[in-house]
């Protein structure tokens, strides 16, 4: 079965095209980074615009790559949300525009589904599992006891992990987005801040970065005035001990508190190397599933790979020519109505 995946949320204009939900023949990402970078981060309008110019090259250069032909098509899946709406309709109207043309039938798939299913690319998704999502816009910990059964056990109150690694990049006078940047660097360092751990033995499985961000922030800030000079490479590994060793152990305590085996790790910020490195070594006891840094970003070949799941899991539950683009779009209660 080959599935097209649109996805068009954010800042990267993706189109995919992937086999029975498994092999990936084309993953065409165009990102708008560069653009954005000037800025510190995504202008909205900036982006939609982008994609529209966008879209159809990004359509062609994925059935290029793949040497296949638009009649070839089974099934048409695209990010219906959660995301900046204009960004989402360029990409939803793309998909429609398409699955019109080609008669071909459409799914709407949601955004951090995508991220989840990333993991079925190149692991086997064995149930029951606790999904660890962290991305630009969310921190989450889901329990799975089944295909598109989430329950939100835990997440931010505050900012979003990934949104924590770009200000404290931006005041350390990193580039946007600043995860990756302050990774390479963290590896360069020793933790000798010594950062709080923010809710790290509390009973919850919620998590706080605004402190966090705040306590860079203001130790930045006081250096600056006392004419001291950070270590930028100690401040980004000090940094991301904090965050990882909070992530990483919550989620730990969470699978073992659950009696599961299974823990898959979703969203951009599951491409950190720090991350990856305490999990491997900390979760050594359990089956732990990382994607390829390629699939932790925003991509199509995660929401094709999501949508084939859907058609496989909830049958002929297509979607019409009235799908339309949601910004805010809630994961439990979107597939609690389609598992009804
Ligand atoms: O999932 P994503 O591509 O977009 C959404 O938020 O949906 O995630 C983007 C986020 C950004 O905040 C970026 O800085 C972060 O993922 N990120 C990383 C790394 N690579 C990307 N954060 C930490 N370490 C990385 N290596």
């Amino acid at each position: 079965m080959l599935v097209l995946g649109v996805e068009s949320s954010c800042d990267e204009t993706s189109v995919s095209i992937v086999r029975d939900g498994k092999v990936v023949l084309s993953n065409a990402i165009n990102s708008q980074i560069k653009i954005h970078e000037k800025f510190g981060g995504v202008v909205p309008e900036v982006a939609s615009r982008h994609h529209v110019y966008q879209i159809t090259l990004v359509f062609k250069e994925a059935f290029e790559a793949a040497n296949i032909k638009p009649e070839e098509i089974d099934l048409v899946a695209v990010t219906m949300g959660p995301g900046l709406i204009g960004s989402l309709l360029v990409g939803v109207n793309a998909a429609k525009a398409f699955a019109m043309m080609y008669n071909k039938p459409i799914i709407g798939v949601h955004h951090l589904a995508g991220h989840i299913y990333a993991n079925a690319i190149e692991h086997e998704m064995k149930f029951p599992l606790v999904a660890l999502l962290v991305s630009g816009g969310n921190t989450e910990l889901i329990y799975m006891k089944d295909h598109f059964s989430f329950e939100i056990i835990g997440e931010t109150l505050d900012d979003a992990v990934g949104e924590a690694y770009d200000k404290v990049a931006r005041v350390v006078g990193l580039p946007y987005p600043g995860g990756p940047h302050v990774d390479r660097l963290a590896h360069l360092g020793e933790d000798t801040y010594h950062l709080p751990r923010v809710y790290l033995d509390d009973d919850s499985f919620n998590f706080s970065f605004s402190g966090l961000k705040s306590a860079v922030i203001n130790l930045n800030h006081n250096a600056n005035q006392r004419g001291e000079e950070i270590n930028v490479n100690n401040l980004c590994r000090s940094f991301q001990d904090s965050v990882t060793e909070v992530l990483v152990r919550k989620t730990l305590k969470l699978a073992k508190k659950l009696n599961v085996n299974n823990i898959i790790v979703a969203g951009g910020v599951s491409a950190n190397k720090g991350l990856k490195e305490r999990f491997l070594d900390e979760g050594k006891d359990f089956n732990i599933s990382i994607p390829s840094i390629k699939y932790c970003t925003d991509n199509a070949a995660m929401i094709a790979v999501a949508g084939y799941y859907q058609h496989m899991v909830f049958k002929d539950d297509y979607d019409d020519l009235t799908l339309n683009a949601i910004a805010s779009l809630d994961l439990e209660d979107f597939y609690k109505m389609k598992r009804k």
